[in-house]
């Protein structure tokens, strides 16, 4: 099974998704360069700088698939391919549970390129043996809030933060709309090819 997988994303362009690899660090650091200010912010919760450091990429690109992956989105018909990457890292403590963290440009937010890594984020976490996948959001936060509640997430606020869970064994949770719909086509779409043999998740 090769992780590499070309698709098309709903408007018609087709896309490269992979895994993140060592070679890819200077196009990380240039796509962290060319997110807006509020991108960077609600991703990484600090008002760092337009570099994103050493420490922050090697926890990015560093790679176990039972531990940690990232994975990128690539137009391979513009001179900078990158439009988005997704990763999630197991619960130390809790190896049932993944944290997600997931960044789109800002100008190729809204094309389904979320929806689509959140379903690669959901079946490489399967693959893993992961239960349940967890998001953290800053409570200005409300598009990701209201895209992650449209993909079937269940959240609450810890006094802090929003945390949104999702149980990878459960598709009934997906409501009706667009995002679910997206998502349990990625997931139907991807399942095979991802898990194998191992549980398929079907739509
Ligand atoms: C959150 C984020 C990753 C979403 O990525 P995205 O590529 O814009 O997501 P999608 O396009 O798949 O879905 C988002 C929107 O499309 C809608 N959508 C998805 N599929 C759709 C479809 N088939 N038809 C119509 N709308 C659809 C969703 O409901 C959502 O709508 P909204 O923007 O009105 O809320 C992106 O906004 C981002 O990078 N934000 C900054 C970083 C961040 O906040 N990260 C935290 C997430 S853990």
């Amino acid at each position: 099974m090769r992780d590499r997988f070309e698709l098309t994303l709903r408007d018609g362009t087709p896309v490269i998704v992979r895994p993140l690899i060592d070679e890819d660090r200077p196009a990380v650091a240039e796509a962290y360069r060319r997110l807006s200010p509020e991108g960077r912010y609600q991703r990484f919760w600090t008002p760092i700088g337009e570099l994103l450091g050493g420490a922050m990429l090697d926890r990015l690109i560093e790679q176990n698939p039972t531990k940690h992956v990232t994975w990128v989105v690539l137009d391979p018909a513009r001179d900078f391919p990158g439009v988005g990457g997704a990763s999630w890292w197991r619960n130390a403590a809790n190896p049932a549970e993944a944290e997600i963290s997931a960044m789109v440009l800002d100008a190729d937010q809204h094309r389904g390129i979320g929806t689509l890594l959140l379903a690669v984020m959901w079946l490489t976490a399967l693959r893993a043996g992961v239960e349940q996948l967890v998001a953290y959001m800053l409570q200005d936060n409300r598009r990701a809030a209201k895209w992650v509640q449209d993909c079937g997430a269940i959240g609450e606020w810890d006094g802090y933060k929003l945390v949104f869970r999702w149980d990878l064994h459960d598709l009934d949770i997906l409501p009706a709309t667009p995002a679910a719909a997206d998502l349990a086509s990625w997931l139907a779409e991807l399942s095979p090819r991802i898990l194998g043999d191992q549980e398929t998740v079907a739509s």
